[in-house]
């Protein structure tokens, strides 16, 4: 038997939010479908934040009320505060992910409070998804660096880790917002986070591959003993407010290398490879996991 791992498909969420141009409601509903019965067991289908904030995410509950729900997915979406936390119960997701950092300044661009008034913020959402039965992730944005403070402290990323973890989350994701980490580091900071977490199973690697490192990056995260990987089809992706920033790591080349390090994933590669080819067209560009672009060549 192959050690499992679990990917996480991030690009409805992630990778379409720093679209300019508005992706219609209805490509997302395709995009979610094809990509939950490719096999995900969890799809970050949305965004329930100010549409002032990310517009491209404006349209969560249509894209919730439009998917059909595959019995085997998760389906998560982002609530930044109790507002966000209704919108998405009303919608019957089935995860909620409050969002904070490990940088003070990432933290006041991205949701306009400090850490500390983000985790307060939380409070009520985290009570409310326990009492709703619903799954809590936390992310942990810029836990290797941030675009306006430089390189974060382990020390910050195990302090909200643990703020989180004290609210209940089922998971914590280390997030490399600008994909500025490399291998040594994941390493440090992996392994400080499972003082205080069980890597295996508490623990997601979210990794964006500005820098290349991403794939060098989830190897070192893998040898640490994490199993959770979030990645995004055709490498999608960026956070409004991480300037500079590219996508997450191909969900392609994540799964090629799953393979070849014999873990399970469950997840279908040749159907990814064409879900990737389609919404890479659909947004007018080139694919952009070399994985998916070599077998998507092998195949023609
Ligand atoms: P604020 O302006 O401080 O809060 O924003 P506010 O309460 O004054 O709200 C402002 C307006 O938004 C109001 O509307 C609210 O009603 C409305 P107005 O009265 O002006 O017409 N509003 C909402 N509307 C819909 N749904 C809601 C909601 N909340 C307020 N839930 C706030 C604070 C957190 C709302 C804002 O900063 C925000 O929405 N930020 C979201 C930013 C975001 O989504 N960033 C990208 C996702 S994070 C990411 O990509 C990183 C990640 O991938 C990991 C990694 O890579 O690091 C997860
Ligand atoms: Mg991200």
């Amino acid at each position: 038997m192959s050690e499992y791992v679990k990917i996480v498909e991030v690009a409805p969420r992630d990778g379409l939010q720093n679209e300019k141009q508005f992706v219609d409601t209805a490509i997302k509903v395709e995009l979610i479908d094809r990509l939950s019965a490719a096999g995900f067991p969890n799809v970050e289908a949305a965004s329930f934040v100010s549409p002032k904030w990310v517009p491209q995410m404006a349209d969560g509950a249509e894209v919730m009320a439009a998917i059909a729900r595959r019995p085997g997915t998760l389906y998560s979406v982002l609530t930044p505060n109790m507002r966000g936390f209704e919108a998405a119960l009303a919608a019957r997701v089935d995860e909620v992910v409050i969002f904070g950092a490990a940088s003070e300044a990432f933290s006041q661009r991205n949701i306009n409070c400090s850490i500390a008034e983000s985790i307060a913020r939380f409070e009520p959402v985290a009570a409310a998804a326990k009492a709703a039965g619903v799954r809590l992730r936390g992310s942990i944005s810029c836990s290797l660096g941030c675009p306006y403070q430089g390189e974060t402290p382990v020390s910050a990323v195990v302090d909200v880790a643990e703020r989180f973890l004290r609210l209940g989350c089922d998971e914590i994701d280390v997030a490399d917002t600008i994909g500025v980490g490399t291998a040594a580091q994941i390493k440090r900071v992996m392994l400080a986070v499972g003082q205080v977490a069980d890597l295996g199973t508490q623990v997601a690697g979210h990794f964006h591959d500005t820098y290349g490192q991403a794939l060098a990056n989830i190897v070192a995260a893998l040898d640490t003993g994490v199993r959770i990987f979030h990645s995004s089809v055709s490498g999608l992706g960026g956070c409004p407010y991480a300037k500079g920033a590219t996508g997450n790591v191909a969900t392609e080349d994540v799964l090629y290398l799953m393979r070849g390090q014999g873990m399970d994933t469950g997840v279908d590669l040749d159907a990814i490879v064409e879900i990737g080819q389609w919404i890479s067209g659909h947004l007018g560009r080139k694919a952009a996991s070399r994985a998916g672009n070599a077998l998507a060549a092998r195949k023609s």
